[in-house]
């Protein structure tokens, strides 16, 4: 049998008159009194075939008696539609297939849900995925996404480098997340982690010689998911020999350019900007600005260091400081709109929100306004550049608190004031991280980026002395106030690896155990090396504008980490667990009375 002629959505005037055989789905089924019109669907769209009782009376039986979303087949002819029945929003619009013969190829059952229907339950249509994503909007999705791969493997192709894999049974590739562990049947007791990222493995490709690496890599991480995190998730991870920061930097640059043109037909605005990462926390409370509003965070605590607000200066002279930032349009906010973001401040950390709401004749109202001079008022007006009709909010607190609190506020006044611009795009690289922070639960310090990540060379004598103070060679990329990929040049001296384990808490013996497959390599010479990893399921959220991971992803996992596809994860067998010598545990409850994460 000839299934089809051509796909669904490419049949055309042209073809006029001639006898045609097409399949696919039954997306629609209407009947007018006797003619039957149905929408056969298949990857590239939709044709309408016409079957006319008195023209092909089988057909009609089978028309008849077939439900949406069966398989069919059918051969007829190509016909103009009569005037007032063209379909200008098709591209078939202008002919349908008047049909001789149809068949049923296979049928479908009763849907679970209709697949239009915006309220279904998430899980219910994962769990019928093949149904789900047959769906408008996920094959949109899942097209980006092959087109996004393709125009990587392209663009990297075509610059020397190597799509090359590595291990999944691993030891661990620390990320800062919690390791995905497979027992080892061999060795009982032992376990192999899955990979966090090929961090590792990718470099010692560069020690090896390879130059100039690439994969399209699956990351496991068992951390809490979120609208933009998944268990596991893909990274366009690469890395290069030789380099220095700006010629990655470039290189994405470039390749994300290709990708918003080919995929949106949009030209990015060039170049990135390159913001310091002391800059970005100080004038936006974050690592990952999103620039496409202002709402820009001044340090007012010179100015407030005297105030006669106890709590302004009590904060100064604490060593802790004060911050504010003046919101356009929110004079209007209501006494209960206030009340809230004070609330949302508190949720954050913060003691309170302070802020001055300056009306159209430039009056200030506010509660804390009798506390302040003139010459505060004035500076607070002149450094946060606000305009009658906008409030100032302000924070007082220990640095930390005060980032906290007022980058968390900025996008929330954004969301609320609609003030980012839609169809803008604020793509940015975030660089000179700290090397280290310090991780107050742990007492310790803890690698900022991860523990490969190369000091800058001006700040290396200070690691052992000033571990706070030292920068690094580590920068992200960011879009619209999303972190999309990370990277860095990493360390090519086995001693100087050997500090920064020290650093982070690692006595000689544990640095051996854990990475001593590294340390080997680096004993042995290793180029100058560095690359990023841009998250390409987060990418291609920003593309298809989905707020949800699981929108790009075409078999994602629900709270929990469950899989409603597949039941994952399933209950071991007896045997199972006793062929890795482990001891059988209790039964696990039901799915539903598990904890949700
Ligand atoms: P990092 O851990 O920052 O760096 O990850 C790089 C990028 O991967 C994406 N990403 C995720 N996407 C979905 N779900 C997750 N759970 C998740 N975690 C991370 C983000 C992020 O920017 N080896 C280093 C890179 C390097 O140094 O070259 C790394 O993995 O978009
Ligand atoms: P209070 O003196 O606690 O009644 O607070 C007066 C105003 O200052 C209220 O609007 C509080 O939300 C705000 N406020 C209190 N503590 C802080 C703080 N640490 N930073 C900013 N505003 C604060």
């Amino acid at each position: 049998m000839t299934y089809r002629t051509r796909h669904c959505g490419e049949f055309e005037a042209s073809q006029i008159g001639e006898e045609v055989d097409a399949s696919g789905w039954t997306a629609r089924l209407r009947d007018h009194g006797g003619l039957v019109f149905i929408d056969l669907r298949d990857r590239s769209g939709v044709v309408q075939l016409v079957i006319d009782p008195e023209h092909a009376p089988k057909a009609i039986e089978v028309a008849q008696s077939i439900r949406v979303e069966s398989v069919i087949h059918a051969r007829g002819k190509v016909v103009a539609r009569t005037d007032g029945t063209v379909n200008p929003n098709l591209p078939t619009g202008a002919i349908e297939i008047l049909v001789d013969e149809l068949d049923e190829l296979a049928p479908s059952d009763p849907l679970p849900f209709q697949l239009d229907d915006e309220n279904v339950d998430e899980a219910l249509r994962i769990r019928h995925r093949a149904l789900d994503l047959r769906r408008d909007e996920m094959q949109k999705n899942l097209k980006i996404r092959s087109q996004v791969t393709r125009i990587i493997r392209d663009h990297l192709e075509a610059q020397g480098f190597l799509e090359l894999e590595t291990p999944i049974l691993t030891k661990s590739t620390p990320e800062g997340a919690r390791d995905f562990v497979v027992p080892a049947r061999l060795h009982p007791g032992s376990v192999y982690a899955l990979p966090q990222s090929p961090q590792l493995f990718k470099q010692l490709y560069m020690m090896a010689g390879l130059e100039r690496y690439y994969q399209i890599a699956r990351c496991f991480r068992d951390e809490a998911q979120r609208a933009d995190r998944q268990l596991e998730f893909t990274q366009l991870d690469l890395e290069m020999s030789f380099v220095e920061r700006d010629e990655i930097l470039d290189l994405a640059e470039d390749l994300y350019c290709r990708i918003w043109k080919e995929v949106l037909d949009i030209e990015l605005p060039r170049p990135f900007p390159k913001m310091p990462h002391s800059e970005a926390i100080l004038r936006f409370g974050s690592d990952k600005p999103d620039l496409r509003y202002g709402l820009e965070i001044s340090d007012i605590s010179e100015l407030v260091r005297d105030s006669g607000f106890s709590v302004f200066k009590g904060a100064v002279e604490s060593g802790g400081c004060v911050r504010a930032l003046a919101c356009p349009g929110g004079a209007g906010l209501s006494r209960k709109d206030l009340d809230e973001l004070a609330e949302f401040a508190k949720e954050w950390g913060g003691k309170g929100l302070a802020y001055l709401l300056l009306d159209e004749s430039g009056e200030v109202r506010s509660p804390i306004a009798k506390f302040l001079s003139e010459d505060e008022l004035s500076g607070i007006r002149a450094a946060t550049g606000a305009n009658p009709g906008d409030a100032i909010f302000l924070a007082a607190d220990t640095e930390t608190v005060v980032v906290r609190v007022l980058g968390a506020l900025r996008p929330h006044l954004a969301e609320r004031f609609e003030l980012a611009d839609p169809n803008a795009w604020a793509m940015l690289f975030v660089v000179d991280f700290p090397l280290f922070g310090y991780n107050e639960d742990e007492q310790r310090w803890v690698a900022e980026h991860h523990m490969f990540t190369a000091p800058r060379a001006e700040d290396e004598d200070r690691i052992e002395s000033d571990p706070g103070s030292v920068l690094s060679e580590a920068y992200d990329m960011v879009i619209n106030g999303s972190e999309i990929a990370s990277g860095s040049i990493r360390i090519n001296r086995p001693e100087l690896q050997e500090r920064v384990f020290r650093t982070v808490g690692f006595s000689d013996e544990e640095a051996e155990e854990r990475f001593g497959f590294l340390l080997r390599a680096l004993h042995y010479g290793a180029p100058p090396h560095g690359g990023i990893a841009p998250g390409i399921d987060r990418t291609i959220m920003l593309l298809a504008g989905t707020d949800s991971i699981r929108d790009v992803i075409a078999f994602p996992k629900i709270a929990g980490g469950f899989d409603p596809l597949t039941d994952a994860p399933s209950p071991a067998a007896d045997e199972q667990w006793r062929d890795l010598g482990l001891p059988i545990p209790p039964k696990p409850k039901s799915k539903d009375t598990e904890e949700q994460t």
